[in-house]
Parts: structure tokens; C-alpha cells; sequence
């Protein structure tokens, strides 16, 4: 099939790219390059333009006979969020209306969509599932719980079929060490203990020690962008045979906490990471893990790359490499 991928130059967009073609199929990828990397784009069709511009969209919808979507296209610094939230509801909202108004326009049927952990907010329970309450803290989880609210009335007006799938922590590198993460600026745990032991920065704050945890800091469930990747595709068949729309869960079921992240790393890279405590970063919640069950059970996802090390050998494969990521 013919795959549209909507920030398909981005960290989750590219592994996507690299996940379809190595399944054989056909992509198009569209990206305004804000924070995706053309250089990530290995000799694939890219349009670079904003789906926020109706006219852009047209043609290249006229120009490929495109058979599904999936759309990455977003901000999504959660800091940043709440700074400017107006930021976040035109690019994150705004683009997926457009998107829809011209998949329905064309005749493309089902979409995958990329939404997040942060719909739910502080959780109820633990590990978190599909059905409970979703409580956004931030308007980034704001903006993806609301397009997954517009995704259920577009299918219900124009037969747009949906998944949408809430990642957890998306981490890790293609196994190739071609593509990997690259964030300007870089926010997330895993690359930043990375560029600590790279030398690109001195050491990695620890943002809390006094959570109510095993060892005081916060427990995150950290998955695979390979995993992610093969959850996609699987959605999509899922969809194209009919089945119907879709929120699923994407986690590894199980929690690290900061500390045993920075620990895992050091054994991994050999070397002493220097880490320090610093004060809790505002609106992280203490302990975030996702229930995957409905993902293995009603998409068959099998995820390959669950073990922390394997994850981390595979960015560190990627950091090692390009210690600037793709600028270099
Ligand atoms: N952390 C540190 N030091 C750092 C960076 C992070 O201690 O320098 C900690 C954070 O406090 C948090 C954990 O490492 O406890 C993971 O932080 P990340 O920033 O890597 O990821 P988050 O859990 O904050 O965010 C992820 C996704 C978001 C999504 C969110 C849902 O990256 O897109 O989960 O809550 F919105």
C-alpha cells in the first residue's frame, strides 16, 4: 500500500518510514522540517510544506494515490505547552482538521494517529488502561486528547477509520544506527544521559529524588521507536480489514525509574555517567505504566527491543555515532 507519513523526517516519523519500506511498502513522506531532519529522509519522496496549508495538501494527495495515513506531525515539548498553548492548538489540532478535510476530499479512508500518555494526566491506576479518565495536566496532552475526540466524529460523518495510539516513552534507535533521536533542544531523558556520556554535556540532572517511589525518583515506562513503528503498520492492516476505530495503549508494562535508567546506561556505555540531584521539573507525575494488553491482544503486537539494555544499546549505537545528531 501507499503510506502518507505526516512528519515522517521527525524521531517517531522516520523509524515509521524505515518500518514501511522494510515491510515493502510505498511512502510519501510530508514534513515542514521545524524539528524533523531532512537528512533523515533516506532517498524517499518528501514534500516539505505545512499541513496546515489546504492547497499544499491538495496536491499532494493529487499527485499520489494515497491509500492511509499516519500522521506525526506535532509539537511536542510539554514545557513549551504550557507556555504557549495557542502554539500547540493551531500546529498539533488545527493540522489534523485540515489533514482530515483533505483525506475526505480524496476518498482516504483510515488514518493512524500518533497520541501520547499525557491524554491521561496524573493517573488513576496503575498501569494505566484505555478506559481511564483522561485528565490532561498540559495543554500538549490537551491538543492530542482533542483530535482523538475529532478523529471519532469525523469517522462517524465521513467512514475515516482511526487508531489512535497513546505512546508511553519513546526511546531507542533503529538497529541500523542510520536514524535516531535529535531534539533541539533535547529534553528527554535517555538522549541527554546519552550526551552526558559522549561528552556533549557534563552530566544529567536527576529531577526529583523525593517522589513516593522505590528509590525517590520517577518510574516511566520506556518503549521502543521500532516497536512503535511495527504497532503502526499492524493498525493499519487492522483498519484496511476492516476493523473499527480505535485508542490503544503503547508501553512495555513495566516501570525504571530515573536512577536505574542512568544505571543501565553506565553498564551499557561503559562509562561513569556523572548524574546529580536537582529539584523536581513542575507537572511530572510520579509513576507513569501503561496496561499494553489491548495492543497484544487485538493488534498482535509482539514488541522486540523490551529489555532496557537492548533499548539503550540501540540509541547508544546512534549517540556514539553522531554525537550532534543529524547537524554534523
Ligand atoms: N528526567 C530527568 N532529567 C532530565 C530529563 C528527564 O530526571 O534531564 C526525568 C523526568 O523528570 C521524568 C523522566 O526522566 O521523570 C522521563 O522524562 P522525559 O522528558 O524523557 O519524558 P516524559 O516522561 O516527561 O515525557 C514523555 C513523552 C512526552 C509525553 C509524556 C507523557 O516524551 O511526549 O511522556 O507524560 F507527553
Amino acid at each position: 500500500m501507499k503510506v502518507l507519513v505526516c512528519g515522517g523526517a521527525g524521531y517517531i516519523g522516520s523509524h515509521m518510514v524505515a518500518h514501511l519500506l522494510e515491510n515493502n511498502h510505498e511512502v510519501v513522506i510530508l514534513d515542514n522540517l521545524q524539528s524533523g531532519h531532512k537528512s533523515s529522509v533516506l532517498g524517499q519522496k518528501l514534500y516539505v510544506g505545512d499541513l496546515r496549508d489546504s492547497e499544499f495538501l491538495d496536491k499532494v494527495f493529487t499527485e499520489n494515490k494515497i491509500d492511509a495515513v499516519i500522521d506525526f506531525a506535532a509539537n511536542s515539548l510539554v514545557g513549551e505547552s504550557v507556555t504557549n498553548p495557542l502554539k500547540y492548538f493551531d500546529n498539533n489540532i488545527h493540522s489534523v482538521v485540515k489533514l482530515l478535510g483533505a483525506m475526505n476530499k480524496h476518498g482516504v479512508k483510515y488514518i493512524v494517529f500518533s497520541s501520547t500518555a499525557a491524554t491521561y494526566g496524573e493517573p488513576e491506576s496503575t498501569p494505566i488502561q484505555e478506559e481511564d479518565r483522561t485528565f490532561p495536566t498540559n495543554p500538549y496532552g490537551e491538543s492530542k486528547l482533542a483530535v482523538e475526540k475529532i478523529l471519532k466524529w469525523c469517522d462517524k460523518a465521513y467512514g475515516i477509520k482511526y487508531t489512535a495510539l497513546r505512546y508511553f516513552n519513546a526511546c531507542g534507535a533503529h538497529v541500523n544506527g542510520q536514524i535516531g533521536e535529535d531534539h533541539n533542544p533535547e529534553t528527554h531523558l535517555i538522549p541527554i544521559i546519552l550526551q552526558a556520556a559522549s561528552g556533549v554535556r557534563e552530566k544529567i540532572m536527576i529531577f526529583g529524588d523525593d517522589y513516593n517511589t522505590k528509590d525517590g525518583s520517577c518510574i516511566r515506562d520506556y518503549v521502543h521507536v521500532s516497536d512503535l513503528a511495527s504497532a503502526h503498520l499492524l493498525a493499519l492492516k487492522r483498519l484496511q480489514n476492516g476493523g473499527d476505530s480505535r485508542i490503544f495503549n503503547l508501553g512495555n508494562g513495566k516501570g525504571f525509574s530515573v536512577k536505574e535508567v542512568v544505571e543501565v546506561a553506565r553498564k551499557v556505555t561503559g562509562i561513569n555517567i556523572k548524574a546529580e540531584v536537582a529539584e523536581r521539573r513542575a507537572g511530572d507525575p510520579a509513576i507513569l505504566i501503561a496496561s499494553s494488553d489491548k495492543a497484544i491482544n487485538e493488534l498482535g503486537w509482539e514488541p522486540k527491543f523490551n529489555s532496557l539494555e537492548t533499548i539503550i544499546e540501540t540509541a547508544w549505537k546512534w549517540h556514539s555515532a553522531h554525537p550532534n545528531g543529524y547537524n554534523e
